[in-house]
């Protein structure tokens, strides 16, 4: 007979054990670790507390009325993150699969109710084979009740899904809710109907990896915005990424110590920027050159990479950035850098992170490929997504700002707070070249040499708008500044900015161009 207190350790025992060792063997020779593994791994040591441990599944069809496992094939609990509190959800592979029942779905909305009315993250890891196939119908209602609450939860505290296993299903959808998703390469995958139905109804052969392995994610789709080598490496940019973030909208993120070196110079922005205006750099090295260094932690750095964006500390505040990339495609905006930047704008905004933009932009991509697919609607998100930021904003035009993409870009008018640029700075309704083509046509045409006609009148455009000053002239551009003080300007201004107030007209919700 086992004493009540040798009982409860035995039910903690067993517990820990989840679907059984032989399980957990397997899921380590799959190159993973298990649920409980990875708490440990993100938590502080020592501090999760787990909450339904001994929670079980209420189903009785598919001989389900003998299978039971404590906990029901997910962790669930809260503790701190370099100690921060947040809440987690582990799903437990070894247990059915990983797979969502009526019960492990509540596990998760406790856990998520618990985040909102205290105010701290939710992060998720996800390792499940979907919807737990035997319970049908409640199954799915688990699914909804999370999406449901994964939605309520948005803006409220940030919300972080590190993809470790199969998701795939409904399950995608409480990920794609979330404010950042993280997946591991080669052991994780996503999608919403697998090859094996993809091949029955559109012909096409394609393995999971290239369906929707963290490659396919981060380059192709967007859908994940970081692709980790492993799961330590994962677990690490969690924690990473968590730093740069508030508890909550509520607050302001954590800043680190700060004491000013000198004068804050930086000599070598001085050189970044070639002759020749059509000649690429690379925008890293500017982001580099301005903030703290090795602060970077850039975002969805495989997609759209003609505009960079991430977080960054200032002075040791936390800021994020957004700079169009001339290193690729010239910095042009299409439909997918709107789409990425404009998301990452509304984290920003949500979650009370300044804004810092680095303006670099020859204008929107021409083509039918754009327009035909929505460049119009996705190019109107970004502007919508400025518009609407209410935290600090400061722009630095450091080359060409062209046509709607400059008003695009945190301009003045559309409420950033301090604007700058740099000498180098090209500030018009377009190219020179373009410009002086339709503009002076008629001069061009009639006149003796045509060519020389045309080069006479860019160089005269050239001169008048592809300057700074003009804009400078009307107070859009509130400083023109020597690109070695930029650093310095920022770190003022933001502490300028410190105490923003900016409030929106009241309204239920806007109706931002999806
Ligand atoms: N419901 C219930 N049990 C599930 C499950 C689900 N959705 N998915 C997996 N399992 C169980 C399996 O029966 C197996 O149980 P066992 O340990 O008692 O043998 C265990 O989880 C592991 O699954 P297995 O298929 O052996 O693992 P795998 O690594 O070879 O494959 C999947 C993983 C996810 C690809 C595969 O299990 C699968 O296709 N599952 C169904 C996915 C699905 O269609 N879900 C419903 C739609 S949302």
């Amino acid at each position: 007979q086992l004493s009540k207190l040798e009982i409860l350790d035995r039910k903690n025992q067993e517990a820990l054990l989840g679907g059984g060792q032989a399980r957990i063997d397997a899921q380590h020779a799959k190159g993973k670790l298990t649920a409980r593994e990875r708490v440990d791994l993100l938590m502080d040591e020592g501090s999760f507390e787990e909450i339904g441990k001994f929670v079980m599944h209420r189903s009785k069809d598919f001989g389900l009325d003998k299978e039971y496992y404590l906990g029901d094939g997910v962790i669930t609990g809260y503790g701190t993150v370099n100690g921060r509190l947040v809440y987690v959800f582990s799903q437990d592979f070894t247990v059915f699969g990983g797979s969502l029942s009526e019960t492990h779905a509540e596990k998760i909305v406790k856990i998520m109710d618990l985040a909102m009315k205290n105010g701290a993250p939710v992060i998720g890891l996800n390792d499940s084979g979907g919807a737990r196939i035997q319970e049908g119908v409640v199954s799915l209602g688990g699914y909804a009740d999370i999406f449901y609450k994964n939605t309520l939860a948005s803006g409220v505290v940030p919300q972080l899904s590190a993809i470790m296993g199969p998701c795939a299903g409904g399950a995608v959808y409480s990920p794609a809710i979330t404010d950042f998703i993280l997946m591991v390469e080669n052991t994780s995958y996503m999608f919403v109907t697998g090859p094996n139905v993809v091949k029955t109804v559109t012909h096409e052969n394609v393995t999971s990896e290239e369906l929707g392995g963290a490659s396919t994610h981060s380059a192709k789709s967007g859908v994940t915005h970081f692709s980790c080598a492993n799961e330590v490496a994962c677990i690490n940019h969690l924690k990473a990424l968590l730093s740069y973030m508030p508890q909550n909208c509520e607050e302001t993120a954590p800043s680190l110590p700060y004491e000013a070196q000198g004068d804050e110079s930086r000599p070598t922005l001085d050189n970044i920027i070639p002759e020749n205006p059509n000649q690429p750099y690379d925008i890293r090295e500017v982001i580099d050159g301005i903030i703290d260094a090795d602060s970077f932690l850039e975002v969805h750095q495989n997609f759209a990479e003609n505009i960079v964006v991430g977080f960054a500390r200032l002075g040791g505040r936390s800021i994020g950035i957004v700079g169009n990339q001339p290193a690729v495609l010239a910095g042009v905006l299409d439909i997918n850098a709107s789409t990425k930047a404009a998301r990452f704008v509304r984290f920003c905004d949500s979650f009370n992170i300044p804004l810092l933009v680095l303006e670099d932009v020859p204008g929107f991509l021409p083509g039918t490929d754009q327009e035909w697919r929505g460049i119009i609607t996705n190019g109107a998100k970004l502007l919508y997504a400025f518009c609407e930021a209410t935290v600090p904003r400061i722009t630095v035009i450091t080359r060409k700002a062209y046509g709607g993409a400059y008003d695009v870009m945190n301009s003045k008018h559309i409420g950033a707070d301090m604007n700058y640029a740099w000498p180098t700075a090209e500030i018009a309704v377009m190219g020179a070249k373009g410009a002086a083509e339709i503009i002076f046509k008629r001069e061009i045409a009639a006149a003796a040499d045509p060519e020389a006609k045309l080069q006479e009148k860019v160089d005269e455009y050239q001169q008048k708008f592809a300057t700074p000053y003009r804009a400078a002239h009307r107070g859009f551009v509130d400083e023109v500044i020597l690109p070695s003080q930029t650093r310095q300007k920022l770190i003022r201004a933001f502490k300028m900015l410190e105490n923003k107030v900016d409030v929106l007209p009241r309204k239920k919700h806007g109706n931002i161009p999806l």
